[in-house]
């Protein structure tokens, strides 16, 4: 039998198939457009519920199901793994943190978006990842490079120079391995991202790409309620671009979002993250910063379809983000 017959006898799995989705759950689903397991595997637990009206648990399942399926429907189990085997972590520089997102700090071929406040700690978590993707494997780093597309005039190479020098690197050679562009508006953004192909296809050993921050620009050129649809619509798409980047060239993404007030909600924290659901699809993973007692920063991670929603606190101090 020829590889190809093999394929065509395996039926493509239904939304029923997948664990604690039956008939009338699948229908709702359908009549929300979610209608093939590809669409539920994007979801986020918590709009899987919201839709399905199930709770978050079976949400995270059925997410989890789908998304085992899809990928024994595309790769044979070999490739699978060899995929997963190249899969390389950055750690943050707080073991906090690291364990947070799974253990290891953040991984490649998935997007790690931060969202918080001004002060929150975003920035200096992504000048801390752009140090640490330098260090050797076993120091928590990937012999890498990094990109860091700039979008408000936050990159500073003094700042580097100071996190890379109490780490014990070699702050001009650190700064060097950072390839840094500023993006003066979404256009220009987007352009940018095309332009990373380019570094890579000429032998850099980019590992690490931050975006700080992803939103600003979007959320500024787009502002009355009338250009919304627009404005999701192209970060949607650009989002899209970024996903197939990092998979492509198994690149970790960190990217850095604001919040807004959310005057309707009275009760907890009335903050959310710009960019909506669109972003909430596309972030494997999504901490929320926010400063916490005595100079120290809170982290908690939202909706991640493979990890608990914990909490951690880390510091930023002069060798960038730490424990203590
Ligand atoms: P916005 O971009 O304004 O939304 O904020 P952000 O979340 O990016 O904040 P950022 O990461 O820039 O954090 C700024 C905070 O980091 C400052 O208020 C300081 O508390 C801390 N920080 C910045 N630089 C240093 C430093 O050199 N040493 C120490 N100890 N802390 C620093
Ligand atoms: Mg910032």
């Amino acid at each position: 039998m020829t590889k190809k017959d093999n394929v065509e006898k395996i039926e493509e799995p239904k939304l029923t198939d997948l664990p604690g989705i039956g008939p009338a759950v699948a229908s709702k689903l359908e009549s929300a457009g979610i209608c093939d397991l590809m669409s539920l595997a994007v979801t986020s637990p918590s709009q899987l519920a919201d839709i399905a009206g199930v709770s978050t648990g079976v949400a995270r399942k059925a997410i989890q199901a789908a998304r085992k399926m899809l990928d024994l429907g595309f790769v044979d189990g070999l490739e699978y793994a060899k995929k997963r085997e190249d899969v390389i972590n950055i750690a943050t520089g707080s073991k906090n943190l690291d364990e947070l997102l799974g253990g290891r700090g953040i991984e490649s071929r998935a997007v790690t978006e931060a969202f918080g406040a001004y002060g929150s700690g975003k920035t200096q978590l992504g000048l801390t990842l752009a140090v640490n993707v330098q260090l050797p494997v076993e120091k928590g780093g990937a012999n890498g490079k990094a990109v860091f597309i700039d979008t408000e005039g936050t990159f500073k190479p003094s700042r580097v120079k100071q996190i890379a020098q109490n780490i014990g690197a070699n702050p001009e050679k650190v700064l060097k391995n950072i390839f840094v562009a500023r993006a003066f508006n979404s256009d220009h953004q987007i352009l940018l991202l095309e332009k990373i192909s380019d570094i890579i296809n000429n032998g850099e050993p980019i590992k690490l790409l931050i975006i700080d921050s992803l939103t600003a620009h979007f959320r500024a050129e787009f502002t009355g309620r009338g250009q919304l649809a627009d404005r999701q619509q192209k970060l949607n798409r650009y989002l899209h671009n970024l996903i197939r980047l990092a998979e492509q060239y198994n690149l970790a993404v960190y990217v850095t979002n604001q919040v807004m007030a959310n005057p309707a909600m009275m009760f907890g924290d009335p903050t959310s993250p710009i960019g909506g659901h669109v972003l909430g699809h596309a972030s494997t993973y999504r901490i929320y910063l926010r400063r916490g007692k005595k100079d120290s920063r809170v982290a908690k991670l939202i909706d991640s379809p493979n990890l608990p929603d914990n909490e951690t606190i880390f510091f930023i101090t002069s060798a960038g983000v730490r424990d203590e």
